[in-house]
């Protein structure tokens, strides 16, 4: 196979009436990048998908793959293939035929040869005669997945391609997906809503809100130091403690003056002293101990592999910590709850 082509994106925007759907966003993929698009219902993941593939027409923009603008081509132009939101099979076909769908125009003596190889590679060998209402959810999201990965395309969008799929399938077929895409080399362009899911698979994040990209990063680069309390909020669950913006410290780091006491976080934007901002603490970076804002713990739930405490601060705000299971701080223990500066980011409020 020749080098997979790069997607770039530049300015693209999607208007529906005076609703922007999709509201410049510029993107680049390196080849054979896992790139997930996270976001929640209703911020353009599907849209921006559509106009990769070519069913819907940008607004604005410019859409290359492999150095080339592809904008003005259809579909089925485009090196590129889609497996839309709601996947659908054919039912009165056979899993077989449903795969050879994909590889219309081909002879039928390679197309044969070729089902059976992508029957091999969704590891559904023996299932080719089968029909779709025989199979389980995961096994029909992979027929799903071979019929789309048939012509080998250099660009592969999937909307959702889990969303159906409960949540122990649901990962098991998160690996596979992962699997087969290194197997292949192609770049995949992935739609989720599920943060985990997105961090699982991706070798980038890509975040929307309303429209827009707003932060894109390696999901640890995302987890660990989000641009904004919306991403932050996104990834999982986040403390934020409100302050103002006291003088700079130690190299990429300032001090926050709460109503608790003073803090020290990174701060990595440009906020200046004395601005209203939140200091952001995913609960697993709370230390409960000696050190920081006193606290009571009001709750402890034991969660199998940690353990989740509510602490309430004296002014009524709650924070969530999570710490490993067996030991710790009771239910109304007073202590202290801090964190590393490392560990904490400084966002605009
Ligand atoms: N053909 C259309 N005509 C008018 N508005 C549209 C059209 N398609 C999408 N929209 C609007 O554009 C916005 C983005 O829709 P889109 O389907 O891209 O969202 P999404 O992020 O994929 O959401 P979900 O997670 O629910 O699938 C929504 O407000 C939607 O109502
Ligand atoms: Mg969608």
């Amino acid at each position: 196979m020749a080098v997979p082509p790069s997607l770039r994106i530049r300015g693209l925007v999607k208007r529906f009436g005076s609703h922007v759907a999709v509201d410049g966003v510029e993107l680049e993929l390196v080849p054979g990048e896992f790139f997930c698009l996270l976001g929640p219902s209703g911020c353009g993941k599907s849209t921006l998908l559509r106009m990769i593939a070519g069913f819907e027409a940008p607004s604005e923009g410019i859409v290359e793959v492999g150095g080339a603008d592809i904008t003005a081509l259809p579909p089925h132009r485009r090196p590129v293939n889609m497996m839309f939101q709601a996947y659908a099979l054919f039912p009165h076909m056979s899993v077989a035929a449903n795969i050879a769908y994909g590889l219309k125009g081909m002879p039928k003596a390679r197309a044969v040869e070729r089902v059976a190889e992508l029957l091999r590679l969704v590891r559904l060998e023996g299932f080719g005669d089968r029909r779709p209402d025989t199979l389980s959810g995961g096994q029909r999201q992979r027929v799903a997945l071979a019929r789309a990965i048939a012509r080998e395309p250099g660009l592969l969008l999937l909307d959702e391609p889990l969303g159906a799929l409960d949540r122990g399938l649901r990962e098991e077929t998160q690996g596979e997906l992962r699997t087969l895409q290194r197997r292949l080399g192609t770049s995949f362009v992935v739609v989720t809503h599920d943060p985990e899911e997105a961090m699982m698979l991706a070798d980038r994040i890509g975040v929307m809100e309303r429209g827009r990209l707003v932060q894109v990063g390696p999901p640890a680069a995302l987890y660990r130091r989000p641009a904004s309390r919306y991403v932050a909020g996104l990834l999982g669950d986040v403390n934020l403690i409100p302050g103002r913006l006291g003088p700079a410290g130690a190299v990429g780091t300032r001090a926050v003056v709460t109503a608790h006491g003073t803090v020290t976080a990174q701060a990595d934007g440009v906020l200046a002293e004395g601005a209203q901002v939140v200091v952001a603490v995913r609960p697993e970076s709370l230390v409960l101990g000696e050190r920081g804002l006193a606290a009571v713990v009001e709750d402890a739930t034991f969660l199998g592999d940690r353990i989740r405490r509510v602490l309430r601060l004296p002014d009524g705000t709650a924070l969530r910590a999570s710490g490993p299971p067996g030991g710790g701080p009771e239910r109304g223990a007073a202590i202290r709850a801090g964190f590393a500066p490392a560990d904490a980011v400084i966002l605009p409020a």
